[in-house]
């Protein structure tokens, strides 16, 4: 029987207290990893990996870890190396939105998703990945989304951040190749999440007409996926994109 065994792997997933984060770092722990989960509150962190650690029975963390100011990362960061060691595989996942016309976009708006969306990833990605050169062993995988392939009306800033990690994730995959650490980038589609679920109703009726497969997608059908490319499978697998969106692009 072929099955995924992340077991003696530690595993931090940022935004993991819900939605796509949540889902992920509890199919890693199912996996056999033990588990960092991450968000901006401590407690809801802590809380999300007792349950996991309860229906797994892996080790399971929660910790602060702040995407938006790059000292804080720092901090949460050598906390984590401090208590639970060096990350194995790293998910970058947390991210926001702020949707708005271009015409009406301020700068605020801008830099507020790109300092999470992007500069939180280099932040994080450059503390984490220190220990796996060390290890000469790595596993990183970036959330994208289809907007950054299509653009999307209203995201100007985010389409921005998510079309920046396809080239983020090819850059650092050859940089980090000869260490044993491969880097990939996932791009879900429509995944029904916090997210997503405050759309007008109109505008969910026009993206379902637009999937193929005629359902939109759900956390557990990002988290496979990521959970296959951390897996032995996926080791000759570096640098790429994988499109998670039921055929709509
Ligand atoms: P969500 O809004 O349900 O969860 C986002 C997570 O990120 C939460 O855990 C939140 O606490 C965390 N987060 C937000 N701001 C943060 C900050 N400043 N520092 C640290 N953590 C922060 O979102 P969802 O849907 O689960 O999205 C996860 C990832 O998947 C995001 O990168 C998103 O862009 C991407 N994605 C989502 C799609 C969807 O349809 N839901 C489609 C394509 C991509």
């Amino acid at each position: 029987m072929l099955c995924i065994d992340l077991s003696g792997k530690k595993a931090l997933v940022s935004g993991s207290t819900r939605g796509i984060g949540k889902a992920i770092a509890l199919y890693l722990a199912r996996a056999g990893a033990d588990v960092i989960v991450t968000g901006r509150d401590k407690n809801r962190a802590q809380d999300v990996a007792q349950e996991i650690e309860k229906e797994t029975g892996t080790k399971a963390f929660g910790f602060e870890l702040k995407l938006d100011n790059p000292e804080a990362i720092k901090e949460s960061y050598d906390e984590i190396e401090r208590e639970v060691g060096p990350v194995d595989i790293l998910v970058n996942n947390a991210g926001i939105t702020k949707d708005k016309l271009f015409l009406r976009m301020s700068l605020e708006d801008w830099e507020e998703v790109l300092r999470v969306n992007l500069t939180g990833t280099f932040v994080l990605t450059s503390l984490v990945v220190k220990g796996m050169i060390k290890k000469r062993f790595g596993r990183i995988i970036n959330i994208s989304s289809v907007v950054g392939f299509t653009g999307n009306v209203g995201q100007v800033n985010y389409s921005s951040t998510k079309a920046a990690l396809v080239g983020f994730t090819k850059s650092l995959a050859k940089e980090l190749a000869n260490r044993n650490i491969t880097v990939n980038l996932v791009a879900p589609g429509f995944i029904k999440t916090d997210m997503t679920q405050n759309l007008p109703e109109d505008l969910k009726e026009s993206y379902l007409k637009n999937i193929p497969l005629g359902r939109f997608g759900e956390p557990e059908d990002v988290a496979g996926v990521v959970a296959f490319l951390c897996s032995p499978y996926a080791d000759y697998i570096t640098g790429q994109v994988i499109h998670v969106n039921g055929g709509m692009y």
